[in-house]
């Protein structure tokens, strides 16, 4: 069974943008429940650890100055079927190449400065929930 919860981060661009509470509007109306959220910042070893899958990647180095430059709204997400109802709604990794409607589509300036992130697996969601929340802050 598709799992319930996604983890997702408004990142620097959207927050410093003035984005946040547009976003957070389309995804409560696309019947996402917030579970748990917080504006924060991650350190670089946090950044770093997050993002570990990509570390060998080319453009690793510059996602995690990225994703360090400036706070974030961290949130849980619920609904059915809530990692892949996510990624459809946030839209593909580049913002031209994202559906018309989608946030990224909407809110992104590019391929790495592209608004949001969401878990890519029900695995995912989990691990990366319990790296931003503590039960207590989960509702
Ligand atoms: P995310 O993990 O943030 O939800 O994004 P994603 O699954 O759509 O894309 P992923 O392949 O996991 O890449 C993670 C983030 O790295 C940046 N990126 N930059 N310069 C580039 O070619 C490039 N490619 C990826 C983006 O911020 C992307 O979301
Ligand atoms: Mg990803």
């Amino acid at each position: 069974m598709a799992g319930k919860i996604t983890l997702t981060m408004l990142k620097p661009d959207a927050v410093a943008d003035g984005h946040t509470g547009k976003i957070i509007n389309h995804i409560i109306e696309a019947g996402f429940k917030i579970q748990a959220m917080k504006l924060t910042r991650l350190s670089k070893e946090k950044a770093e650890e997050f993002y570990a899958i990509h570390k060998e990647r080319s453009f690793f180095g510059e996602l995690i100055t990225f994703m360090t430059e400036g706070p974030i709204v961290a949130a849980i997400l619920e609904k059915d079927n809530a990692v892949e109802d996510f990624r459809k709604l946030i839209g593909a990794t580049d913002p031209k190449k994202a559906e018309e409607g989608t946030i990224r589509r909407l809110y992104a300036q590019g391929i790495e400065r592209n608004a949001m992130h969401g878990s890519d697996s029900d695995e995912n969601a989990e691990i990366e929930a319990k790296f931003h929340f503590s039960g207590l802050e989960r509702f």
